[in-house]
């Protein structure tokens, strides 16, 4: 008999899945929720006679392997290896004789040494620099040691020379941890977060820089290898699973500090995406543990651009998406620096992504609230799970004074239309005072050519007092000197802004408008701080001074 026919002889199906998913006995068979797709009532069965499964909601069957190839996202050879100990079975000789799986098994191993490797160095008098750094950053070291940190120090090719004893060239060149075609090492005086997959690991590396004068890229990950693909790959994922089931939502975020600051605070169930932006498989892996989303991205435009899309994916596969408002700093890293409550409470109040939106985009005139409609509408449409799409459609249908069956209809009558230009229209066209004022500074900053030809504003003509002192340093020094470290990481954002075009001319009709735009609001704003002062001679006169200026201002 093959391996594949003794496992299965050897492992019944029903106590198997039984262990993952509640079953009862109906008939014949047994029945419980679906692992595969989120619902209420059961239609997945488990046939014992057959030794098989089936969902009656998604379709989803097969026998004991196939369940835990879709259940641990693995091939079929892995299946097997899970399975083989609890069968007691042997699979050495199979194992390999798979060329694959033999060169797999290699990697692995190969990066679970690595990661030992920094690890040990970073807890060793060469990693004292990289500790500092760390407790800084307000990492305990009960984090450092259940996320593998490490160090890879300032020595020449320290993990090549050392993998040289015990792999040859090819290995070494071939592991990705070296510099292209070169025996020589890819990280140098770079803290590590390695990276794992569901089952622990260790895959990759995320390299970080430590000293913030160090001009060479912030981060560096290892290359994708045939154990590590990056978009299948969540950060905190496997730290995070017990975490997730217990809770029973999962926090998203930007960055890989902000997962480790958060487990920092006692709050686990939280993962971050590799730099890039959410992918279906990524999504597929939470799913195994959850089907509730939290997104706590950075509250700017981009961050709720990305809200928006990452809720339309997650929808599509069964989610239902909150959204966490951060109160303080540009992630969760730096919130939870200023105070771990401040961070805590904004987990609490997470609002369902729809109420989210409602409140954070403008919906005052007519115009507005059609805009806003549309764009929730359409990721309504997209809902798969029907108690979700209920509650959303609730929460619209209070929101806008209509009914449920009006807001129902639209949903059912909204074509497939383009859903980033629905996107782009709400959320670009009522961008806030803010981020107006970010796009003008970062214009000045990034475009060099109407730097020069600009007259700038007064900085007191800025409205948000960070911005105001950044203009004040570029008026006075330039761009070519970083500001003070408390304008930092806002210096840091300008200098990177998505400006929406690269063609001179349209940045310069959008700068002149900027300006225009700045100037009225400020004398605006002296009318009306005028208009709640005193009253006198001198007031009236300047008053008149003013709505004259704002007139030819107006017609400029
Ligand atoms: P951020 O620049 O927001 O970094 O990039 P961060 O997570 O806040 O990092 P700290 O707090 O400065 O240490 C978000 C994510 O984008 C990826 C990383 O995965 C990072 O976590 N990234 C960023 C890169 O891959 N390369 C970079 O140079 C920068
Ligand atoms: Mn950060």
């Amino acid at each position: 008999m093959d391996i594949a026919n003794q496992i299965k002889e050897s492992i019944d199906i029903v106590d198997y899945i039984g262990r993952i998913v509640p079953l009862t006995q109906r008939g014949r068979n047994y029945f419980g929720l679906c692992p595969f797709h989120s619902e209420k009532t059961p239609s997945f069965s488990v046939n014992p006679d057959m030794q098989i499964f089936k969902c009656f909601g998604c379709g989803e069957s097969g026998d004991l392997i196939s369940f835990v190839q879709k259940y641990q996202h693995v091939d079929f050879p892995e299946a097997l290896e899970i399975l083989a100990p609890e069968a007691g079975v042997d699979i050495s000789k199979f194992k390999y004789s798979d060329p694959e799986a033999s060169s797999k098994k290699k990697l692995y191993d190969l990066y679970f040494r690595v990661a030992d490797f920094y690890h040990k160095v970073l807890l060793s008098k060469h990693g004292i620099k990289a500790q500092k750094y760390l407790a800084d950053r307000g990492f305990s070291k009960t984090v450092w040691k259940n996320f593998n940190i490490g160090y890879a120090p300032k020595e020449n090719n320290f993990l090549t020379s050392r993998l040289k004893e015990k792999y040859t060239s090819k290995e070494i060149l071939e592991s990705g941890l070296t510099k292209p075609g070169q025996l020589s090492d890819k990280f140098y005086d770079r803290v590590i977060f390695p990276l794992k997959d569901t089952r622990g690991r260790v895959v990759g590396f995320s390299a970080r820089i430590i000293d913030r004068f160090d001009k060479r890229p912030k981060y560096l990950n290892s290359p994708e290898t045939p154990i590590f693909k990056k978009r299948d790959n969540l950060f905190g994922l496997y730290e995070a699973s017990q975490s997730i089931i217990k809770k029973d939502f999962v926090l998203l975020v930007e960055g890989q500090t902000d997962v480790i600051s958060s487990h920092s605070t006692g709050v686990k169930n939280i993962v971050a995406p590799l730099g890039t932006s959410l992918t279906e498989n990524q999504l597929l892996s939470i799913k195994k543990y959850t089907d509730n989303l939290y997104v706590a991205f950075d509250s700017d435009l981009a961050g709720q651009k990305a809200l928006i899309r990452t809720a339309d994916i997650a929808h599509k596969k069964g989610f239902s998406v909150s959204a966490v408002n951060i109160p303080y700093g540009k992630d969760i890293d730096e919130c939870i620096k200023k105070d771990p409550k401040l961070y805590i409470s904004a987990i609490k109040s997470a609002k369902n992504v729809i109420e989210y939106l409602l409140n954070k985009l403008p919906t005052e005139t007519i115009a507005q609230k059609k805009r806003v409609l549309s764009l929730l509408v359409k990721l309504i449409t997209g809902v798969t799970d029907p108690v979700t799409k209920r509650s959303y459609i609730d929460t619209v249908s209070d929101f806008f004074e209509l009914t449920s069956e009006t807001i129902e209809n639209l949903t059912k009558s909204t074509l497939k239309e383009d859903f980033t230009e629905t996107i782009n229209e709400v959320v670009h066209k009522n961008k806030g005072i803010m981020e107006r004022e970010k796009y003008y500074l970062a214009i000045l900053i990034q475009v060099k050519t109407l730097r020069k030809k600009s007259n700038f504003v007064k900085p007191s003509s800025l409205q948000t007092p960070v911005l105001q002192k950044i203009l004040a340093h570029i008026v006075k020094a330039g761009i070519k000197t970083t500001p003070p470290e408390k304008l930092e990481s806002t210096w840091k954002l300008l200098k990177v802004y998505l400006l929406p075009s690269d063609d001179l001319t349209i940045l310069e009709a959008d700068l002149k408008r900027l300006v225009k735009e700045i100037k009225i609001r400020k004398i605006q704003s002296q009318i009306t701080t005028l208009k709640t002062g005193l009253q006198g001679r001198e007031t009236t006169k300047a008053f008149n001074r003013l709505i004259k200026r704002l007139a030819l201002l107006k017609n400029e």
